[in-house]
């Protein structure tokens, strides 16, 4: 899904390959990944580890104390530097970042959704987000995220 989602979009304000926004990962419950926090490479299509543990409940934190990114799958996070993206195109450089961002989620949520699996948009706190992925995250924002998994209410476990 993140290889699919990662392919590039045709936008005037992208070379190609080129892309605004870097995928950051929580990893809860994925079939041969371990739990934990990933940085997804982009050259080398691989995930690569910068903490492992169970982060559940930073997770819900991050994701302003819901649910959903406690219980999820795998959280999402589309993290871009804004300062390079404003010295580059203005202020257009932050609708640039968001919509680059909004479109690849929107892949991932097509992706999910294709193998009958959750997607759900969510929320966060901004700075403590890159917080949490920090160094390596450092001087990022946030643009979106994205909680992937198996979905409570097609299991029957969340119908009202
Ligand atoms: C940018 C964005 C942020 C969102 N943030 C939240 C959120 O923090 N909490 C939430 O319950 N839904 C949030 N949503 C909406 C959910 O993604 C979802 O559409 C909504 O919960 C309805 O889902 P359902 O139709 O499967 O019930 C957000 C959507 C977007 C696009």
């Amino acid at each position: 899904m993140l290889d699919r989602a990662t392919r590039g979009i045709p936008a005037d304000f992208l070379n190609s390959g080129e892309s605004l926004n870097d995928l950051y990962l929580i990893i809860h419950a994925v079939d041969d990944i371990r739990p934990g926090a990933y940085y997804f490479r982009r050259d080398k299509r691989a995930l690569e580890l910068l903490k492992e543990g169970d982060f559940r409940r930073e997770a819900g934190y991050l994701g302003l104390g819901q649910e959903i990114p406690a219980d999820c799958s795998v959280n999402i996070y589309f993290l871009a530097d804004l300062n390079r993206a404003l010295e580059r195109f203005g202020n257009r450089g932050y609708r640039a970042a968001q919509l680059e961002a909004s479109i690849m989620g929107g892949k991932l949520y097509l992706a999910a959704y294709a193998q009958r699996l959750g997607a759900s948009g969510l929320t966060f706190f901004d700075d403590d987000v890159t917080e949490f992925f920090s160094p390596h995250a450092a001087g990022k924002s946030v643009m979106f995220l994205l909680a992937l998994g198996k979905s409570a209410k097609k299991r029957g476990l969340n119908v009202i």
